[in-house]
C-alpha cells in the first residue's frame, strides 16, 4: 500500500511540476544607468510560461526584447521586481549561483550563433557541460548526439567558418540544447540567416517544443511568431498585448519545407 501511495503521490508531484510555470516574472523592471542619464528598459513587466510553451516576443526596435531575454537567461540582474524561474526566485542568489542556474537550465541561442571560432562543432556544444561536471567522455557523447539531433553528425569537426550560417546556427542550438535545459532562450535566431537556413531552424525548435522544450524566442518577423502558440508583444518597455496564436493561423510541420 505504502508503495502504491507513493507512486500516486510520485504522479501527482510530476502533475503538479508538469502544470507549473517554468517562467514567471513580476513587475519586473530594468533601468540602465548611463551617466547621468537613466533609460527605463523595462517598466514592469508581468507573464507566466507554463512549461513546454513556445513563446514569440515581438516589438519594435528599442522595446526591450534583447533586455527582457537577457534578464530570463540570467545573463542580467532586474533592477526591480522578480523573477522565479523554476519557482525559484532570482533575484536571491549569489553571481555564483546565478551562473550555476543559467548553466543548469539556460539554453540561449544567440543571432550571431555566438561560437568559438578556433574551436570545432563538437568541442563548442562540449564546452558548456565542462561547467557541469561531466565526465569527458559523458560530455562527448551528449555533444555528439545533440549535433546528430540538428543533423551535424557529419560536421563535428569542422571549425565555425568551415559551416554555413544556417549549419553554425544548428551547431548553436546543438550547444543550447545539450545541457537539457529547463528553457531554451533565443534572440532573433533566424534573422542571419535565408529563409530556407531560417525555416531548418525553427524546425528544429518546433521538434524541441514537441518533444517538450519551453521556447521563447525574441523575433522581429511575423512569420516566425506564426510558428509559436504565443506572442507577447512589447512597446516601450511595457507588454502591450499577450495572446494565444489561433491555432489556423499556426504554422506546422506539414507547411514546412515548402519553399
Ligand atoms: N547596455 C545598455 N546601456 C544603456 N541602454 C541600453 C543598453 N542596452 C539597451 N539599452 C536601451 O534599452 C532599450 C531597450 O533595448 P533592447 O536592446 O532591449 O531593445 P530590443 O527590443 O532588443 O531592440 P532590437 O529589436 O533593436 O534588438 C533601448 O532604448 C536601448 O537603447
Ligand atoms: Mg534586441
Amino acid at each position: 500500500m505504502a508503495v502504491a501511495a507513493a507512486a500516486v503521490a510520485a504522479a501527482a508531484d510530476r502533475v503538479a511540476t508538469k502544470m507549473a510555470d517554468v517562467i514567471r516574472v513580476e513587475q519586473l523592471q530594468r533601468v540602465y544607468h548611463l551617466g547621468a542619464v537613466d533609460v527605463p528598459a523595462l517598466r514592469g513587466i508581468d507573464f507566466a510560461i507554463p512549461q513546454g510553451q513556445m513563446v514569440a516576443i515581438m516589438g519594435p526596435s528599442g522595446s526591450g526584447k534583447s533586455t527582457l531575454l537577457n534578464l530570463l537567461g540570467c545573463l542580467d540582474r532586474p533592477s526591480g521586481g522578480k523573477y522565479l524561474l523554476a519557482g525559484e526566485d532570482v533575484g536571491l542568489k549569489t553571481d555564483d549561483e546565478l551562473a550555476e542556474v543559467r548553466n543548469a537550465r539556460i539554453g540561449f541561442v544567440f543571432q550571431n550563433y555566438n561560437l568559438l571560432p578556433q574551436l570545432t562543432a563538437l568541442e563548442n556544444v562540449e564546452l558548456p557541460l565542462v561547467y557541469r561536471g561531466l565526465s569527458a567522455s559523458n560530455r562527448r557523447r551528449k555533444a555528439e548526439a545533440a549535433l546528430a539531433s540538428v543533423g551535424l553528425g557529419d560536421r563535428k569537426h569542422h571549425r565555425p567558418l568551415e559551416l554555413s550560417g544556417g549549419q553554425q546556427q544548428r551547431v548553436g542550438v546543438a550547444r543550447a540544447l545539450a545541457g537539457e535545459p529547463d528553457v531554451i532562450l533565443a534572440d532573433e535566431p533566424t534573422g542571419n540567416l535565408d529563409s530556407t537556413s531560417g525555416q531548418e531552424v525553427l524546425r528544429l525548435f518546433l521538434d524541441l517544443h514537441r518533444a517538450g522544450s519551453t521556447i521563447v524566442i525574441v523575433t522581429h518577423d511575423d512569420e516566425v511568431a506564426l510558428y509559436t502558440e504565443r506572442t507577447i508583444h512589447l512597446r516601450d518597455g511595457i507588454v502591450v498585448s499577450d495572446g494565444p496564436i489561433p491555432s489556423e493561423q499556426r504554422r506546422g510541420l506539414d507547411e514546412r519545407g515548402a519553399s
